[in-house]
């Protein structure tokens, strides 16, 4: 196991070019199995889950080829219908080809996911998604069975805005009989994204990136060729750090449309932005003012931005008043950041945060994705040397973060633990 050494003071200053979307990515490759045929899939990120997700259709039966962020894939030998606990445990999002394998293979085995850091992360959406179409759905020995004589079009509501669960039913019923209607979709980017390749694969599918979406079933999906979009929270996360530091950072590659409620609230705060087409400058302010958040699903201020901001908040003038409503569980890091003299007080999901004149380095351990994030930006602006432990977490969803902060001006490497 590595972990990341970073000595906290400089301001940070140049460009950073953001990498494709790990959550576009995972969904897109595994949509490669709804069809027989060679997809083409550019920008794609150099990431631990990713490396998981083709390892996982490698096991069902798809050819994949990697060259550089070019991956190519082949959904023409789909042959298994079963992803194993080894293999799900490693990511969750595997739970994404339980929609494909039951529109091709008109059944699946997969293990549940089980939880994590953040929360209990229930599919219980998902499968209620299937039944709907038809899909027989069985809980056995911590898998889920499903199988199906056919799908067939259906209404779906969902309880929750789910961003996978969207996504699964939106894989399962492209080839269903008839037509489906997802009601409460979620309407991340992702999702659209996900939406646009599909429909080039000749799928019939509107209304991505409301709340309702309408998918009317095909015979037949041809493969495609198609770049993944930028990691909005990765460039977030490199807009967090300039206004954190007081720097000076154009964010390239990036799609600023995506990034609404970050640019409002950083805007907010004193923080300078000013947006070129895929471009965006931004200048840190001397004062960083206080200001609250509270996550909501796409396009409120998201969940995935939370930690990121909480460092923010914790060098701020004044109180801020963070609320997570999407994860029960995700103010791990508050814990880390309080050992670095931040001054955070926890109620049921909300955090009150007041701003501390400096934060100090500190030994911390990394617990999850975006807390692991969060951990280095507090380095970044702390007196001193921070060292952040278990930073595997890190690389499931950041591509080479300490060469691109480093790039910056940071003072921050890698080393073996
Ligand atoms: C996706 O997770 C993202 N992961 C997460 O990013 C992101 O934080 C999350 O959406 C919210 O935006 C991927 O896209 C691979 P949800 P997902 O289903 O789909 C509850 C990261 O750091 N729920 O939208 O798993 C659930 O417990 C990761 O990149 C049910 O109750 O999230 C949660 O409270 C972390 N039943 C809420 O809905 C279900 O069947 C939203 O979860 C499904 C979800």
């Amino acid at each position: 196991m590595d972990k990341i050494i970073v000595e906290g003071g400089a301001s940070l200053e140049g460009e950073v070019k953001i990498s494709g979307a790990k959550n576009a990515a995972l969904p897109i490759l595994v949509s490669s199995l709804l069809a027989d045929g060679w997809n083409t899939y550019s920008n794609v990120p150099d990431l631990k889950d990713v490396k998981s997700i083709k390892q996982l259709l490698l096991y069902l039966g798809a050819k994949v080829e990697t060259d550089g962020s070019t991956v190519r894939i082949d959904g023409g030998g789909l042959c298994k219908s079963e992803a194993s606990y080894d293999l799900v445990r490693k990511m969750r999002a595997s739970i994404l080809v339980l929609g494909p394998l039951v529109a091709r293979l008109k059944k699946a085995k997969v293990s549940l996911p089980g939880g994590c850091a953040i929360g209990a992360r229930p599919i219980n959406l998902h499968l209620k998604g299937l039944a709907r179409l038809g899909a027989s759905i069985e809980l056995k020995h911590g898998y889920v069975e499903v199988s199906t004589e056919g799908l067939r079009g259906s209404e779906i509501y969902f309880d929750i805005a789910t961003v996978t669960g969207t996504e699964n039913l939106i894989m399962a019923a492209v080839l269903a009989d008839g037509v489906t209607v997802l009601r409460n979709a979620a309407c991340e980017p992702e999702i659209v994204a996900l939406v646009d390749v599909l429909n080039k694969m000749g799928a019939d599918i509107h209304g991505a990136g409301t709340s309702v979406i309408t998918i009317k079933g095909v015979q037949s999906l041809r493969p495609v060729s198609v770049s993944i979009i930028p990691d909005r929270i990765e460039a977030g996360t490199f807009m967090v750090s300039a206004a954190l530091t007081r720097g000076n950072i154009t964010i390239l590659n990036c799609e600023p449309t995506h990034m609404g409620a970050v640019i409002h609230k950083l805007r907010l705060i004193g923080t300078d932005i000013k947006i070129d087409d895929k471009k965006i400058h931004v200048v840190g302010s001397d004062e960083i003012e206080s200001v609250d958040i509270k996550t909501l699903p796409y396009p409120g201020f998201p969940t995935d931005m939370q930690a990121q901001f909480m460092v923010l908040m914790s060098v701020a003038k004044g109180l801020s008043n963070i609320s997570e409503t999407v994860f029960e569980n995700r103010f791990i890091h508050v814990s880390e950041l309080k050992r670095m003299g931040a001054d955070i007080t926890i109620s049921g999901n909300s955090a009150m945060v007041k701003g501390v004149p400096m934060l100090l380095g500190a030994p911390v351990i990394a617990t999850d994705l975006r807390a692991s994030a969060s951990l280095i930006l507090a380095g970044l602006v702390a007196k001193g040397k921070t060292e952040v432990h278990r930073v595997y977490h890190l690389d499931r969803g950041y591509e080479a973060i300490e060469k691109k902060f480093s790039q910056l001006g940071a003072s921050i490497k890698r080393v073996p633990e």
